[in-house]
């Protein structure tokens, strides 16, 4: 992998990397300052991750992946915005943890498709 797609790889990396750890200290309850720099660097990553999914088409990675990949990355940020309002109390807890978990699985899917990517398309397209 080279060029514009190896660069995209990395902007996922280092940026889901960032939204960790800020998402992290944010879970503490005690940088809520952090938050505006968590969405904006989250926008940057769910960006880049769309534009991978673009690589990803053109590469012939297998439809289905793709189109889960674009769906969780649109999942991804309207959750972050709206689970502040969602079952406030003791129970928010689980709110916390399935979007940490939306996470972490959308930095798994953006390298699952590099991956698939650099196996070459007739490999990419049997996912
Ligand atoms: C790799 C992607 C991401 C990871 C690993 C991640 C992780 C986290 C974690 C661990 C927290 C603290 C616990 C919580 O409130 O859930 C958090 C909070 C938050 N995240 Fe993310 N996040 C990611 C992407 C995003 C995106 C794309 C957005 C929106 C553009 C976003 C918006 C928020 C907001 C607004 C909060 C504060 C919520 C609150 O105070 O209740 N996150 N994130």
């Amino acid at each position: 992998m080279t060029g514009a797609p190896l660069a995209t790889r990395w902007v996922i990396r280092v940026t889901g990397a960032i939204q960790l750890v800020l998402g992290l200290i944010i879970l503490t309850g005690r940088a809520d300052g952090l938050i505006l720099l968590h969405i904006l660097d989250g926008l940057v990553f769910v960006v880049a991750l769309l534009l991978m999914t673009w690589f990803a088409v053109r590469a012939g990675v297998s439809r289905g992946l793709v189109a889960m990949t674009v769906v969780w990355a649109l999942v991804l940020p309207v959750y972050g915005i709206v689970q502040a309002q969602l079952v406030p109390g003791g129970g928010h807890v689980v709110i916390d943890l399935v979007h940490l978990l939306l996470g972490l699985g959308a930095i798994g899917q953006g390298e699952t498709l590099a991956r698939r990517m650099a196996r070459g398309p007739v490999a990419a397209a049997r996912g």
